[in-house]
């Protein structure tokens, strides 16, 4: 939890049943909305990672990429998309998934990294894990050493923090 999770987390909204019933689903756009709210969210982040020489951020499309490309220009860093199937142009690796709520496979350009590179891995929101954890395979797969994984939001109910973790990677939650 950062210095301003208890602030994030009261400017997200919980929508119930959507996008099917059974799932709240936690809407940023409220969050994003307000600009001092998105400067909160994005210092959290800067707070945590100026110091730990990161070569790039990945983050995970589609809401992943509103907080990694910030974060990327704030911390001087590269910004690498991975991607639904079927949006990236070049040759690409690709790992299938379980979602909450579906089936889904994510991808990343071959070249996205040098072996090494020291990267930080981006989504808005871990649930199951499902996500992170296949991207953050990718990353490992292409070269790329994932310094951590960071959320905005983890539910923690649904564990996929933990499966994160047991998978050998860290989790940073800015709230849950
Ligand atoms: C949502 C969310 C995470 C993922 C989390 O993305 O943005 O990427 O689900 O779920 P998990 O931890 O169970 O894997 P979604 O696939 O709905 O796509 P979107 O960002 O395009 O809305
Ligand atoms: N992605 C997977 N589960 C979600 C949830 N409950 N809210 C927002 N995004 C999600």
């Amino acid at each position: 939890m950062s210095i301003y999770g208890d602030y994030i987390k009261s400017v997200i909204r919980t929508v119930p049943d959507w996008p099917q019933p059974g799932v709240n689903f936690r809407d940023i756009t409220p969050l994003l909305q307000n600009s001092a709210a998105f400067r909160k969210l994005i210092d959290s982040f800067v707070h945590r990672y100026q110091e730990m020489d990161l070569d790039a951020i990945a983050a995970i499309d589609a809401r992943g990429f509103i907080i990694g490309a910030p974060l990327a220009y704030e911390l001087g860093c590269s910004f690498v998309p991975v991607r639904k199937k079927g949006k990236l142009p070049f040759r690409t690796i690709s790992e299938t998934y379980t979602l909450e709520y579906g089936q889904s496979e994510v991808e990343l350009h071959a070249d996205a990294f040098q072996h090494g590179d020291r990267i930080l891995l981006v989504d808005d929101l871990i649930a199951t894990g499902g996500t992170m954890c296949a991207a953050a395979k990718l990353i490992t797969r292409s070269g790329g050493h994932v310094v951590e994984t960071a959320t905005i939001i983890d539910l923690p109910e649904l564990a996929g923090s933990d499966k994160i973790r047991e998978a050998g990677f860290g989790v940073f939650a800015v709230c849950s």
